[in-house]
């Protein structure tokens, strides 16, 4: 059923201290835990604990058993009647997490027994009150063959550890600092491990390991240096140290997510964490880079400090991914980390507020709560607090943030304390921006401008909307942040709002935030003694759609001169929208193609530009992409083949008019030094290879290029980007044995052969569809593994529109064949595997078969909560 915002209750027991006692088996697994119990209200109520896929062996209270009529079992949990206000609840209870694929609660991943308990699977471990408010003393003690599992961990310090007479060893476990369930974790396994140690600015010294399966210890250094420096940074931006003497990381095979933050053992997916220049391309590097900072700033922004329930997810999510956004700005190029964020956030996390799914960052109701870990709460929501941080300042966020964390240390709190603590430091009122936390969907930013001569006054008018979303037909305007300047013929223009004191002191009056908080509002500059091209949103200050009727030449201008580098890019986003949508429009009319000269021409002066960060332009090359083109063209008018076509042929005229220049720079560009994931070297891997794609997309005759790259790469990304050249615009005689020759190459590497299935999956060559079903029965290929599913399935619904949406639905097909077998298996996967088909109406002419291949998956017989929430939601 449905569980409401609204219907929050304080729990009323509270568990101070809980014991567990795990005894590891092939066969059987036996969890024994002692919980203390206290009662936290006056009257006499019944203990509800949670509990699923349980088998309960007995249950007592202050070490007596009890009857069989003293509590009852449920589907859910076990309720237990009539307990003193005060005791010791035991039970003992049998799991066997060796057939556990939900990869929910203790699990098996290869040899290895693992947890993932957040946010609701610690209830398959053991019965416990699974809330993030009931925080509690974990002792934990594991028992386990000592050959099999040399390596048992859990939270916190480690107390004692000694062999059984059998051939069994046991461990004992404390975490002294009170964590809800979602935190806890075991693992246990043959495991080796690297070895570091990091002094605190307080002069803890903190000893730091790294475990992983035997054949992963080479892939280790990297994580251990972003963590290093992850703590480092936390320390000296927001004065937050770490606090126990040991912290753990492990690497996991199967793993439903990315990472977890566990309390002082954080398991991670091992593609988050495992590098090596032959196995991880440059964008995995910073991939793990962020994680490993993401997981390790929960510790405060999570642990320290947690959400009083679900709702408040994003209370930790949202603030951790700002953090980690800013930590990779600040360990290389700010402007381009923003570059991909935002055009993540425009692709994905706006279809997804636009969808049927559309909530707010605090949602107000869910059925499953594994469904809500999606964009809107972790991006969406990190917008939000970065929007908290441009209205107060670097100054009093900091302030804000020093606040929150010491007024609530140790508590399960909500989004409202964080907004709170905001506004007690800062002084400054939030009433208003609040609304961004309960209103869902994108707003709409309207701006149109006009300029007075005469008067040397130059005038923006301002207006904000927000379409209707599930449940929310109205919506009241929201504070939106309107970073801008306005650039005339020799640069960015001095501002001076009529009516408002200029501020001398500030360096820089070309730069100001609009405070838009009305459905309408104007803005007058005074002094304007020329017509300004306005640049607005920068730095994508507000997570809002922006219309203003730019022409090409002020785009142009924009992306060459403005002193903002995200409006740079985002002009020449906005550029090559206008051109591919030209195009697609002649397409459809029958009409001559023809390719707007500017857009290449301003491609080539980039290029030409060798004093520009490689990395920026690689950004401001990449054309928008097919989905990001989808969702522009609005429900039930996205024609993918057309948008195929279009952009393709953009591509081609672009490769041709800048050959020369390409050519140039993929050879200036080439470098003889070892394989770093330095920002510099990433910058010029990233632009050559951009160029390589737009060569080899425009004139086969490159294509030679792309193979000589692929057979001579010392490294992956490059390898990867030389195949990637082939498959994409080659022919099969192009492309067939060099993917062959890789597989061969790479198939001991699991995270190698997952990018082998990416790749296919997403060829855009009319056999995908016959490919991908030819690599589910692949020997590497494995239903139960979320990053083979993710890559293969994954891959084929989210990077290969024109097959995915074949005209026969044969792509839809295989999806929801997929997701009915998963929806027993691995219920999280499955449902997430689902978003595709949840933009149905998106799609022109193939609404129907999209529609039906969602009801066929409603009307499956015991449909998992987390498949029936997205399913019937999109149906509605
Ligand atoms: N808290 C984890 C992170 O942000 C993600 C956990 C996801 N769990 C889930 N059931 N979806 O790193
Ligand atoms: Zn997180």
């Amino acid at each position: 059923g449905t569980i409401y915002l609204e219907d929050y209750q304080a729990p009323p027991y509270l568990i101070n201290r809980t014991e567990l006692h795990f005894e590891l088996g092939e066969e059987d697994t036996i969890v024994t835990s002692r919980l203390h119990l206290l009662r936290a209200v006056a009257e006499d109520v019944p203990l509800q604990l949670h509990g699923q896929e349980l088998e309960l062996l007995q249950v007592s209270v202050d070490n007596e058993e009890l009857a069989e009529e003293a509590y009852q079992l449920t589907d859910d949990g076990l309720l237990i009647h009539q307990l003193p206000e005060q005791c010791v609840l035991s039970c003992k209870t049998r799991i066997r997490p060796q057939d556990n694929t939900s990869l929910e609660g203790l699990y098996k991943s290869h040899r290895m027994f693992c947890t993932q308990c957040e946010a609701e699977g610690f209830r398959k471990i053991t019965y416990y009150l699974d809330r993030p408010d009931v925080m509690s003393v974990f002792t934990v003690s594991i028992e386990a063959d000592a050959k099999r599992y040399p390596v048992l961990l859990s939270n916190g310090n480690l107390l004692e550890t000694k062999p059984l007479d059998n051939t069994r060893h046991w461990v004992q476990w404390h975490d002294p600092f009170p964590k809800p369930a979602y935190l806890f974790a075991l693992v246990a396994g043959d495991l080796e491990h690297i070895e570091d140690s990091f002094r605190t600015a307080g002069g803890r010294d903190v000893t730091l390991r790294i475990y992983v399966e035997p054949k992963d210890m080479g892939k280790c250094d990297y994580a251990m240096d972003a963590l290093k420096r992850s703590m480092r940074w936390d320390e000296e931006v927001f004065g937050r140290e770490y606090d126990l003497d040991i912290f753990n990381i492990v690497a996991v095979d199967d793993f439903n997510m990315g990472a977890m933050e566990n309390k002082s053992l954080n398991i991670f997916n091992s593609s988050c964490v495992l590098a090596h220049p032959d196995i991880t391309t440059d964008a995995g590097y910073q991939r793990i880079e962020a994680i490993v900072a993401h997981e390790y700033f929960h510790n405060w922004s999570g642990n320290r400090v947690t959400c009083r329930d679900w709702f408040q997810l994003s209370l930790k999510e949202g603030f951790t991914v700002f953090r980690d956004a800013e930590f990779s700005s600040d360990m290389g190029s700010r402007t381009v980390k923003r570059v991909e964020d935002v055009s993540m956030l425009r692709t994905a996390q706006f279809a997804e507020d636009a969808g049927p799914m559309a909530h707010p960052v605090r949602p107000e109701s869910y059925i499953e709560i594994n469904n809500f870990y999606t964009l809107t709460i972790y991006e969406k929501g990190a917008e939000v607090v970065r929007m908290i941080h441009t209205l107060l300042g670097e100054e009093n966020f900091r302030a804000g943030s020093d606040l929150y964390f010491s007024r609530h240390d140790g508590q399960a709190v909500t989004c409202e304390d964080f907004v709170r603590a905001m506004e007690d430091a800062s002084g400054m009122d939030l009433g208003q921006f609040r609304r961004w936390y309960s209103q869902a969907g994108t707003p709409i930013l309207s701006v149109t401008d006009s300029y007075d001569a005469e008067s040397n006054t130059y005038t923006l008018d301002v207006s904000q909307r927000c379409p209707a979303t599930p449940g929310q037909a109205q919506k009241q305007p929201f504070v939106i942040p309107l970073a801008m300047g306005l650039l005339g013929d020799a640069g960015n223009l001095p501002l001076t709002l009529a009516g408002q004191e200029t501020d001398h002191e500030t360096e820089d009056n070309t730069h100001k935030v609009l405070i838009v908080d009305q459905e309408r509002q104007q803005f007058v500059f005074d002094d304007v003694r020329e017509r300004p091209v306005p640049s607005l949103l920068r730095g994508f200050s507000a997570p809002v759609r922006l219309e203003y009727d730019y022409d090409r030449s002020a785009l142009c201008q924009l992306m060459s001169r403005d002193d903002d580098g995200f409006v740079r890019w985002d002009s020449a986003q906005a550029l090559a929208l206008q051109v591919i949508t030209e195009v697609q429009q002649q397409l459809s009319s029958g009409a001559a193609v023809v390719i707007d000269p500017l857009l290449s021409g301003a491609f080539v002066q980039l290029l030409e530009d060798t004093s520009l960060d490689p990395a920026m332009v690689a950004e401001m090359l990449a054309l928008p992409g097919e989905s990001y083109l989808a969702e522009q063209a609005g429900e039930g008018a996205a024609d993918v083949d057309l948008i195929h076509r279009a952009r393709a042929a953009v591509k081609q005229a672009i490769g041709e008019a800048a050959e020369q220049v390409l050519l140039a720079r993929y050879q200036a560009l080439s470098s003889v030094d070892a394989y770093q994931p330095s920002g510099d070297q990433i910058a010029r891997r990233a632009l050559r290879n951009s160029c390589l794609d737009y060569l080899a997309c425009a004139n086969g005759a490159h294509l030679g290029l792309a193979h000589a790259q692929f057979l001579s790469a010392g490294n992956m990304t490059d390898r990867l980007a030389g195949l990637r050249a082939l498959a994409f615009y080659g022919a099969a005689n192009d492309w067939a044995q060099p993917l062959a020759d890789f597989y061969q190459d790479w198939r001991h590497e699991t995270l190698v052969v997952n990018q082998w299935l990416q790749l296919q999956a997403a060829m855009p060559d009319g056999g995908a569809l016959d490919r991908v079903r030819g690599l589910m029965e692949h020997p590497d290929f494995d239903l139960r593994n979320p990053n083979k599913v993710r890559a293969l399935i994954g891959g084929f619904a989210g990077q290969n529109p024109v097959n995915f949406h074949r005209t026969d639905g044969e792509g839809y097909r295989l999806l929801a064949d997929v997701i009915a077998r998963l929806n027993s298996i691995n219920p999280q996967i499955a449902s997430r595997l689902l978003a595709p088909l949840t933009k149905w109406r998106y799609y022109a002419g193939r609404q129907d078969m999209m529609r039906g291949e969602l009801q066929r998956l409603a009307a499956l017989p015991e449909l998992s909560p987390d498949v029936y929430e997205v399913v019937t939601k999109s149906l509605q």
